[in-house]
Formats: structure tokens, sequence, C-alpha cells
């Protein structure tokens, strides 16, 4: 089947709903890259359908962030996904999915609260809203998502969880560029610098794990070492936090279960990482 574009919320419903196949979904704001290609990737093998959402969600960024920057390359994007074998693209217009009157927001409480939700208070609640209205329009089994947004995934599945929807979100691994970079369409902001400094991130990660592995279970230890890896490459840190991988909750001591979460920013550009303490 050749790949179709819907652009209609009413269209894409109709569709779904009278589907008796298993539907795989990949929401992504565009801009693909190969982190959110190894969604789709998964997706095909799993499912009977495949559907990508392209959608810049504007409630998710700040004023002060960058969603009229946010790069976009929808030909690029359909050329990849239709060598993927994608059933159907969904990209509506913003028009449509907030329409003039539009009120109901939804807000997951505590986890979205901490990490990226402390330093972005709106966005989660963006995130969240889009969302749930993105698995109410596309109706499916299961939905795919990068861990590289492992707080994005707790939220999500709380959501799905206490509003009884019965999608079932697949964590994806980290995709990352040969150095260790984390795949991310805001990479695209660095300079040959920056992209250079942006390595901090994975080089704490290596450091945690190999400090982790010697033995070092004390916090309070680590985070200077991180901090100073971060800040002698002209990063400068958002957040260094460690919590358990499970419910994102903070701990005093590292254990097999603890993940290191990582906001950084490289000039004007915020990176985001995160891993378990032992290599997967
Ligand atoms: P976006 O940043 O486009 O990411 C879409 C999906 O790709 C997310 O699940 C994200 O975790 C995943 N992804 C991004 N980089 C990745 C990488 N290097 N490795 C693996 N997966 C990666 O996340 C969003 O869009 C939005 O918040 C969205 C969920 C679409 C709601 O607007």
């Amino acid at each position: 089947m050749l790949l179709s574009v819907i652009n209609s919320v009413l269209e894409m419903q109709s569709l779904t709903r009278k589907a008796d196949t298993i539907l795989g979904f990949v929401p992504t704001m565009g801009y693909l890259h190969k982190g959110h290609l190894s969604l789709v990737e998964m997706a095909k093998k799993q499912c009977d359908i495949v559907i990508v959402s392209i959608f810049v969600n504007p409630t998710q960024f700040a004023p002060n962030e960058d969603l009229d920057n946010y790069p976009r390359d929808f030909d690029g994007d359909l050329k990849l996904l239709t060598e993927l074998g994608v059933d159907y693209v969904f990209f509506p217009k913003t028009t449509e999915m907030y329409p003039a009157g539009y009120s109901t927001w939804v807000n997951v409480e505590g986890v979205s609260e901490v990490l990226c939700g402390k330093s972005r208070p709106a966005h989660f609640k963006g995130v969240s809203t889009i969302v749930c209205k993105l698995v109410n329009i596309v109706n499916p089994n299961y939905m795919y998502m990068g861990e590289k947004d492992f707080q994005q995934i707790a939220v999500l599945k709380r959501m799905l969880l206490d509003l009884n929807l019965e999608t079932v979100i697949v964590p994806c691994p980290i995709i990352r560029e040969a150095d260790g970079l984390a795949m991310s369409s805001r990479n695209k902001f660095l300079d040959t610098q920056q992209r250079q400094d942006a390595l901090c991130l994975y080089n704490s990660i290596q450091h945690t794990r190999t400090r982790y592995q010697q033995g070092c279970r004390t916090i309070g230890e680590l985070i200077p070492e991180i901090e100073q890896i971060i800040t002698k490459n002209n990063g400068k840190i958002d957040y260094i936090e460690f919590r358990t991988a499970d419910d994102l909750k903070p701990i005093d001591q590292l254990d097999k279960n603890t993940r290191l979460f990582l906001a950084v920013y490289i000039g004007n550009t915020r990176l985001i990482d995160n891993a378990p303490l032992l290599s997967q």
C-alpha cells in the first residue's frame, strides 16, 4: 500500500475506527532523524498498520522557547516514511487541533512536575493534551516512544492509566550518533565547537557508569564530578539528577534501578539525555 497523507481529524478517525488490525502509532513533531525512524521500524515489525503523526504542537512550547524556529522538512520526512513503508501520515493543521474556543487540558500531576517539568512548567500539560487528543483520533493499540524523552513516557503512561485509555506505550532505546550524542532535531542548531561541547552529556553518562562500576554509590560525590565535565565543555547546567527508573522518585543512594537525567544548555540549545547506570 502507498503512503497516504491525512489532514482531517474526521478522516483519520473514520479510518482507524473501522480497522480490525493491530495499529501502531508514532507521534512526532517532524524533521525526522534515525531516532524517530527506529520507532517506525519497531512499529512496522510489530503491527499491521503504521501511522506516524507530524505536528509541531504549539502548546508544549513556552513563549520564550523555539516554536517558530523549530526545524521543519515535511517533504524530506515523507520521503523517509515512504521508504520505511509507513501506511498513513497524519498531518493536521494547528487550527484543526486547537480550533477557536479550545479550552480543555490534560494535566498529569506529580511525575510531570520534576526534571523538565520544573524548568519548562507548561511543557507536559501541552504534551499530555496533544497526545491524549492524538490517541483519541488514531485509537492505536501500541504507541512507540523514545527513551530519549524518558520523563515524557512516564507522564504519558500515567495519563493512559488514569484516563482508562487502552493504548499501550512501547518504549524504545535512545539512538545516538557514532560519538555518543543522542540524536535530536535540535542538534542542527549546534555549530562545530558546540557539537563538540555537546559530548559532555554522553561523557557524563560514561563517567557515571565507570564510577558506579568502581563501587561509587554516593550522589554527593558524583554530582560535582559531572558538573565539572559539563562546565569544562562550556555547558550550562539546567539539572543533573539521579532518580528511580520506574516512577522518577528522588533517591539517597545509587543502585541498579537508578537512572541519571541531564539537561544542559550548549549555547542557546537545551539538550537532554538520560541513562541507566548499567550499560544496556
Ligand atoms: P519529537 O521530539 O519529534 O519526538 C518524537 C519521538 O521520537 C519521541 O517519542 C521521542 O522520544 C523520539 N526520539 C527523539 N529522539 C530520539 C532518539 N535519539 N532515540 C530514540 N527516540 C527518539 O516527543 C515529541 O516529538 C513530542 O513531545 C510529541 C510526543 C510528538 C508530542 O507533541
